[in-house]
């Protein structure tokens, strides 16, 4: 792509040009006034870099490990869903061009390609996001339990339709987590910011479509009318469990033996409460400013996330990551890694596999100049004093 994009945003501007306008929406907008969106990525933009001069930096090292697993760099790909509205080939290019870079991809539970096809597209390390669901297992009870709820309602109990509610619940979402594990995903990314989902209003003004996801076939009926408009909002809450709490963090932990890591974290409480419930990795992240509008930008939270934690999981970071300053900023605010959402749809979408190996690689490159030019040689050189918010004083 010799006469392609120079950089992430470029990307983006040549998605705009290929995109029908109701999928570029989709992709790029945010929650209400879009304050968070905005907030993500210009809250990179007031924190400066202090170089260190006269470092040997011949060799410059980006490698790392997350749970154990060898990345080429700091940088993962983040859940975003319905990726054939970008291109045909959807996740699976996607998934073959994080393995082609080395960065581990975060298959999401809306995928339009099944966990299973993304699984057999390639070899590499990959972990699978899971929203817990509010379906059930349609197939097996799903034509009982309907009859049972709508036609007797009056006649349970409430304790009992609890009971009802926890079990349909854990069906689809247990479920998913037996899939993932036979199919050699590597962690579980609970997404957790997620109760309802964020009021988007370009999706409601170009009455944006309904993907497929291909994971729920066959396990979750969705009664809602989805016709004419749209209905995301009502898809949502037809699959999304908004009484999900911390107990059913422990009762996920309890039906797999993989690791479980929670997106979706703002705060150094929270942060706390994830660490006492025994994830293995947090994920500082607000959806990308598609969920609660004016939370804080993903950047300027993350020290007090990585202060609560003191240590005992990995913090990742997403949000407004468009540069490898951006990367190199997160890291000296303490974090093991950052995903990129947006930046990888756009390359999808500007072309295909080969654009988001060319993003990723991108990144990666802009990554070690930057290293380079700050006196970093690997990631452990990179500091907290590398970096300055606003008009701090040095420390
Ligand atoms: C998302 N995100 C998301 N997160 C998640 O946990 N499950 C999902 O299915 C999706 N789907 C999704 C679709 C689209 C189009 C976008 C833009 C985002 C959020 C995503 O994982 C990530 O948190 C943000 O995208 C990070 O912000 P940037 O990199 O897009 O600025």
């Amino acid at each position: 792509m010799e006469d392609g994009p120079v950089n992430l945003r470029e990307f983006q501007e040549l998605a705009k040009r290929n995109l029908p306008k109701m999928y570029y929406d989709y992709f790029s907008g945010g929650a209400e006034d879009q304050f968070t969106l905005r907030e993500n990525v210009e809250a990179f933009q007031r924190i400066m870099l202090r170089p260190r001069i006269l470092v040997d930096v011949s060799k410059i090292d980006m490698s790392t490990t997350l749970l154990g697993y060898n990345m080429s760099s700091p940088i993962l790909v983040a859940p975003t869903g319905s990726q054939q509205l970008a291109h045909p080939q959807g996740e699976l290019a996607t998934a073959r061009a994080a393995a082609a870079c080395n960065a581990i991809m975060v298959l999401s539970f809306a995928s339009n390609y099944s966990l299973e096809d993304v699984a057999s597209t390639c070899n590499a390390v990959r972990f699978y996001q899971l929203y817990v669901c509010s379906g059930f297992l349609n197939k097996l009870f799903g034509p009982l339990f309907d009859t049972f709820c709508l036609r007797f309602h009056c006649f349970i109990t409430c304790s009992f339709e609890q009971f009802l509610q926890v079990f349909k619940r854990r069906d689809v979402s247990a479920t998913l987590l037996q899939r993932a594990e036979r199919n050699g995903y590597k962690a579980i990314v609970v997404t957790v910011d997620t109760p309802r989902l964020g009021r988007r209003e370009a999706d409601e003004k170009n009455k944006m479509i309904i993907p497929r996801n291909s994971n729920l076939e066959g396990l979750i009926s969705v009664d809602a009318d989805l016709t004419g408009g749209s209905k995301l909002e009502a898809y949502a809450s037809e699959t999304l469990d908004p009484s999900l709490s911390w107990k059913d963090i422990e009762w996920l932990k309890s039906i797999t033996k993989l690791p479980i890591i929670l997106k979706g974290i703002i705060t150094a409480e929270d942060a706390r409460k994830a660490v006492d419930a025994g994830v293995s990795g947090i994920v500082v992240s607000n959806h990308g400013g598609r969920q609660l509008d004016y939370t804080p930008p993903t950047i300027s939270v993350l020290e007090e996330v990585v202060k609560a934690v003191s240590g005992a999981v990995p913090v990742l970071l997403d949000g407004g990551v468009r540069r490898g300053t951006d990367v190199f900023k997160a890291l000296a605010l303490g974090a093991k890694a950052v995903m990129i959402g947006r930046p990888v749809v756009y390359g999808l979408a500007a072309n295909g596999e080969h654009g988001v190996r060319s993003v990723i690689k991108m990144l990666q490159n802009e990554l070690e100049l930057t290293m380079a030019l700050a006196g970093c040689p690997t990631l452990r050189d990179i500091t907290r004093n590398h970096v300055m918010i606003n008009h701090e004083r040095p420390r």
